[in-house]
């Protein structure tokens, strides 16, 4: 079998002897490991190893969980004010980790990126207008659009030698039809794990303000760059171009707080805020949690070096899958996301035999690709920010489910 470098063995020990808590059912209401979610998602078996969801599955970052602590033991949890200190922690994070500077740019609260998409869709575009998608792409996009009577407008991401890259010249051709008023970009990509160039990001921005579509940039992942790859805010690239744009931000992924934190909306464009802040309290969006607060902000002033030992997790569970994988089954080199987009497709297995036997014969629960569209038909993505055993284990249940292939 192979191990996990032996150095990051050591520094990561707390990591790897424990069940996490969200892998425990007994320990938590964790949606990955919920046993009526698992039995219609993947079939009655008990022993299912479930790497479905991108989030954590590690002893989050001390310092957070002492914040919450602490908070909890203020006995007041009602209405708060929301100090103009949380969102200076989170542009002091992205100075100093992105180099993004958020001068001049409006920051808005947002409970959830799910729902600024939402919003935003409803304030930008009208029902029957086109919104463009770059599948295989995270499975919320396609709902957003349709539940709100619009069109998804499908781009696909060509798989090359080189890796997934975009089609520029079908992008535009899509741009340029006057339906199609808005594109939803994800930066970096969920599942297939590419953070776009600078040069691509400008050839975005370039098509998209020479046809007048709207660009939301899903950044959600932006701090989850796997060393050498950097982030590139679209931002950066949007002011020169003219295009109008918003992006999706927060510290849920970064530091595992999808179920207590807020995200954030940003934008340069005033008009987009005031559209967007008005729906919200409109609809009363911008209700505070006081443990969320807490957690938001003592994430973005500490939590860099939990970060960086996080990410070198990853990079060393890549390297596992990277060289352990059974013949037939490898995986796209992600430069960012802590999800492994696995590549099935020497299996031979068509849609639903390859969902079937990942549950049924490797009793893993992965999301299998065809849930990211069509292009995704071959592949399924496993979160890998978890202690490097369970990705050995992963390793070893699908080396006996290849072996026990016609046997
Ligand atoms: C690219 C991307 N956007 C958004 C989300 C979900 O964000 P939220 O739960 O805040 O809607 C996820 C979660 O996996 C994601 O991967």
């Amino acid at each position: 079998m192979v191990r996990a470098d032996a150095r990051l063995q050591s520094t990561y020990a707390r990591w790897m002897t424990a069940t996490p808590p969200a892998l425990d059912a007994a320990a938590s209401n964790s949606l990955a490991t919920d046993p009526e979610r698992l039995a219609q998602l993947f079939g009655d078996d008990r022993g299912l190893l479930p790497l479905w969801i991108a989030e954590p599955y590690v002893d989050l970052a001390p310092a957070i969980v002492a914040a919450l602590q602490t908070r909890s033991e203020t006995p007041w949890y009602g209405y708060e004010v929301r100090p103009r200190a949380l969102i200076d922690s989170f542009w002091e994070w992205m100075a100093s980790r992105h180099g993004w500077d958020g001068t001049g740019l409006n920051t808005s609260v947002s409970p959830s990126v799910g729902t600024s998409i939402g919003v935003l869709i409803e304030e930008l575009t009208d029902p029957g207008e086109g919104i463009l998608l770059q599948p295989p792409v995270f499975t919320d996009f396609k709902p957003l659009i349709t539940r709100a009577n619009r069109i998804p407008v499908r781009s696909p991401l060509v798989l090359s030698d080189d890796g997934y890259r975009m089609d520029l010249d079908d992008l535009e051709a899509k741009a340029a039809d006057a339906t199609t008023k808005m594109m939803i970009l994800c930066n970096p990509h969920n599942p297939v794990g590419r953070i776009w160039s600078s040069d691509e990001l400008t050839e975005v921005a370039a098509i998209c303000a020479k046809h007048d579509v709207f660009v939301i940039a899903d950044e959600i992942h932006a701090d989850l760059a796997l060393p050498p790859f950097r982030f590139t805010p679209f931002a950066s690239v949007a002011t020169d171009s003219g295009v109008s744009w918003a992006a999706t931000h927060g510290p849920i992924k970064t530091f595992g707080l999808a179920g207590v934190c807020d995200t954030l909306l940003v934008t340069g464009d005033d008009d987009v805020s005031k559209l967007f802040r008005t729906r919200s309290s409109q609809l009363h969006l911008t209700r505070n949690n006081v443990f969320g607060m807490a957690a938001f902000e003592t994430g973005y002033r500490t939590g860099a070096d939990w970060l960086d030992q996080l990410l070198a997790l990853v990079a060393s569970n890549v390297s596992l899958l990277r060289q352990g994988l059974p013949p037939g089954i490898e995986i796209i080199e992600p430069e960012g996301t802590y999800l492994a987009w696995v590549d099935f497709r020497g299996l031979g297995m068509d849609v639903p035999e390859l969902a079937r036997w990942l549950a049924g014969s490797a009793h893993l629960a992965l999301s299998p690709g065809h849930w990211f569209g069509r292009q995704g038909a071959g592949f399924a993505r496993m979160t890998i920010a978890t202690p490097s055993e369970q990705i050995e284990d992963a390793i070893t249940r699908l080396t006996d489910a290849v072996d026990a292939i016609g046997s």
